[in-house]
């Protein structure tokens, strides 16, 4: 592939929030996982485990645990990524938030819409119970997965020389 195909593709995803009733295939679904799977972790550790939300009556529950309105109410799908801290107690976050970009990244080129909804502190223990993921599975994010009915803008980036230091913190490039 063209670098600056790849590179266009990259920047052409966005933070998709409305989409389309049509349903989001299971086989469509794993081949997500399966690209998820290539992202890198800290001792390829791959603390991730993925749990696909095609259930509407699971996926209101996981909706109805977040006080505003949020994108998966209309996603057909949703994936909890679960994250278990015993297999990377340093790095997990980081390994898991990996492979939810290569997943993204994947729906992406699917032509699916994606977002990543936030799971917290407050949130965890609900979506837990929820999926029934047991205690060691951390949940990071709510992937909502559907196919995009909006074309959203790019949202706005810092520039690069604002983010970026050369050699030494303060000397711009
Ligand atoms: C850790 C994390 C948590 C996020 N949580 C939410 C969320 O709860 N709800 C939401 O609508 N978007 C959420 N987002 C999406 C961001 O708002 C979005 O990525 C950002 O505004 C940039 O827009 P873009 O993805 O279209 O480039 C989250 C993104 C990340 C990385």
């Amino acid at each position: 592939m063209e670098p600056e195909k790849f590179i266009e593709f990259l920047m052409s995803r966005r933070s998709i929030r409305r989409y389309k009733k049509d349903p989001v295939p299971v086989d469509l679904l794993l081949k997500l996982v399966e690209v998820a799977r290539f992202a890198p972790s800290a001792r390829n550790s791959q603390p991730w485990e993925f749990v696909l939300v095609v259930d509407q009556d699971v996926k209101r529950r996981l909706v109805s645990i977040y006080p505003w309105r949020q994108p998966l109410s209309e996603a057909p799908a949703g994936i909890v990524v679960l994250c278990d801290e015993t297999k990377s107690p340093q790095f997990f976050m980081y390994d898991c938030a990996n492979a939810v970009m290569y997943l993204m990244l994947a729906a992406h080129a699917y032509g699916l819409g994606t977002v990543w909804i936030g799971v917290g502190e407050k949130e965890k223990r609900m979506v837990q119970e929820i999926v029934h993921a047991p205690p060691n599975k951390i949940p990071i994010a709510i992937v909502a997965v559907g196919w995009p009915d909006e074309k959203p803008s790019p949202r706005p980036r810092k520039p690069v020389e604002e983010i970026t230091h050369v050699n030494s913190y303060g000397v711009r490039p």
